[in-house]
């Protein structure tokens, strides 16, 4: 496959990784080098997966179960999925997607409950689609946390699990970085954001046939 065909990036990682600026950087890289780029997110990437978010970021940590929120993020990802990601691909676009399935693996699968077999059943069922290449963002989680909650964003969420649950995050992450080597390029997000920027558009470029 030729990235002509539309290819499909995402970034995934903890909270406060550096997942929004490298996703925002390396499109910036990929136009300059004359590709379509659509840059998008999760969740949300279409209006009604934008207004799924809002339940799902906002409020109480407990106010949904882990089973809930993986029907709620897979509601998000299948109108992203058929509203945004599959009609840019088919016009031969690149997508490079803020979080996708991958967060749901760790974030749901992992860290909330030990849910992965529920988790990928109902991707096999409603999503069916993989990343072409993946860039997951691994650091230190107490300095990933203060970076995210200095931001003060009122979506913290999943920020206010605590830095226990950033922790089985990390090693959740990590884990699928080698059961998924194929698509997966683990990347140290503790460096400044220049280098891993560089980092990633080398490796990016490397699969750019
Ligand atoms: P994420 O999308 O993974 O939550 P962001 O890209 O929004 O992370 O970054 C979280 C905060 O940390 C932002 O204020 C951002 O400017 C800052 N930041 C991102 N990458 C770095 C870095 N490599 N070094 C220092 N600060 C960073
Ligand atoms: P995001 O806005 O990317 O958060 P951040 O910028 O802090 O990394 O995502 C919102 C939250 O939703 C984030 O804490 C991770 C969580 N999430 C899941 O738990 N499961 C999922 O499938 C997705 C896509 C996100």
């Amino acid at each position: 496959m030729t990235w002509k065909d539309g290819f499909f990036i995402t970034f995934e990682g903890i909270d406060g990784s550096g997942k929004s600026t490298q996703a925002r950087l390396l499109a910036e890289v990929l136009d300059k080098q004359g590709l379509a780029t659509v840059l998008t997110r999760e969740p949300g990437g279409s209006p009604g997966a934008e207004e799924i978010r809002a339940l799902l970021v906002e409020g109480d940590p407990a106010r949904w179960s882990p089973e809930t929120e993986i029907l709620l993020f897979t509601a998000a990802r299948r109108d992203h999925l058929e509203k945004t990601i599959l009609p840019s691909l088919a016009a031969g676009k690149t997508v490079i997607s803020d979080r996708f399935a991958d967060s749901t693996r760790v974030y749901q699968g992992v860290a909330r409950a030990d849910l992965r077999p529920m988790v990928d059943q109902l991707h096999s069922l409603m999503i069916g689609r993989e990343p072409d290449l993946t860039f997951i963002i691994d650091m230190d989680p107490e300095h990933a946390l203060r970076r995210g909650l200095a931001r003060n964003s009122g979506e913290d969420r999943f920020e206010e699990f605590g830095l226990a649950f950033q922790q089985n995050l990390r090693a959740g992450f990590r884990a699928l970085a080698t059961e998924q080597k194929d698509r997966c390029v683990l990347i140290d997000g503790d460096r400044p954001i220049e280098l891993v920027a560089a980092d990633i558009a080398h490796r990016a470029s490397r699969v750019h046939k």
